[in-house]
């Protein structure tokens, strides 16, 4: 399998009153094309920190991200997020769902931002939301779906453009086990028509152990990515 992204020394710090807080340091990891990969870690370890670095919505400190030929470091702030919309998925713990906004329409949302026409948006987004078993929700608001629904909802808006990376960040916190492992389900369904690869920043032992290798953050400076798991 080819490398799809490369961490290489990333260090995390915050500016808090007059001093600095490191959260990590010198994180060194990579990633498979293909590959499914847990971030685990106590609350407060730094897992959101590291998505949000490598989706591109916060800079390192220091140290280097590569996602394929792209340097992180070289784009510019609105090259930056041209190329998010186009190469990386989001899903963040609380959906962020646009409330106004269909099913459909919030899942058809960053293809059309993207400059995709209308129709290859709705074919698209319907296409996505029935591989994640929502066919026939397309026409509900987000507040009159179930917490899973939305959550799926989610995921589909950030595979819509079909990106190589998928970021999760607590995709199934909200969700009660049975819902979390259909979620799960949905993304290993589509992993079999679709490559991309995903890191999912998670809590959950059980759904970690579904990912294909675990990064156990530390703390203590010494995190290393752990052994595949399948
Ligand atoms: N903008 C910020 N300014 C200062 N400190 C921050 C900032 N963002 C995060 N932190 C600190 O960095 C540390 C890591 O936060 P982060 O949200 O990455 O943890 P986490 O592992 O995702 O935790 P959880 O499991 O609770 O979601 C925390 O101690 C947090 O207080
Ligand atoms: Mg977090």
């Amino acid at each position: 399998m080819n490398r799809l992204l490369t961490l290489d020394k990333v260090t995390k710090t915050f500016p808090v009153r007059d001093s600095l807080l490191t959260v990590f340091k010198d994180i060194s990891l990579e990633l498979k094309d293909g590959e499914f990969l847990a971030v685990t870690g106590v609350s407060g370890i730094g897992k959101s920190t590291l998505l949000h670095l490598v989706g591109l919505l916060d800079t390192p400190s220091s140290g280097k991200i590569q996602l394929n030929d792209t340097l992180y470091i070289s784009l510019k702030p609105e090259e930056a997020s041209r190329f998010r919309n186009r190469e990386i998925g989001f899903v963040f713990q609380f959906h962020h769902l646009l409330p106004e906004f269909t099913v459909l329409e919030n899942v058809a949302m960053p293809f059309l931002i993207g400059g995709g026409n209308r129709d290859e948006a709705k074919e698209r987004a319907g296409e996505i939301l029935g591989i994640m078993g929502l066919s026939d929700r397309l026409g509900h608001f987000p507040s009159m779906l179930s917490g899973g629904e939305q959550q799926r909802t989610a995921i589909a808006r950030a595979l819509i453009n079909e990106p190589k990376l998928l970021l999760m960040d607590e995709p199934t916190g909200n969700l009660d086990p049975r819902t979390g492992h259909m979620v799960m389900d949905h993304l290993d369904s589509l992993r079999k028509k679709r490559k991309y690869s995903c890191i999912i920043a998670t809590h959950n032992m059980k759904i970690a152990a579904r990912c294909d290798r675990i990064f156990p953050m530390s703390g203590n400076g010494e995190n290393h990515a752990g052994e595949i798991l399948r």
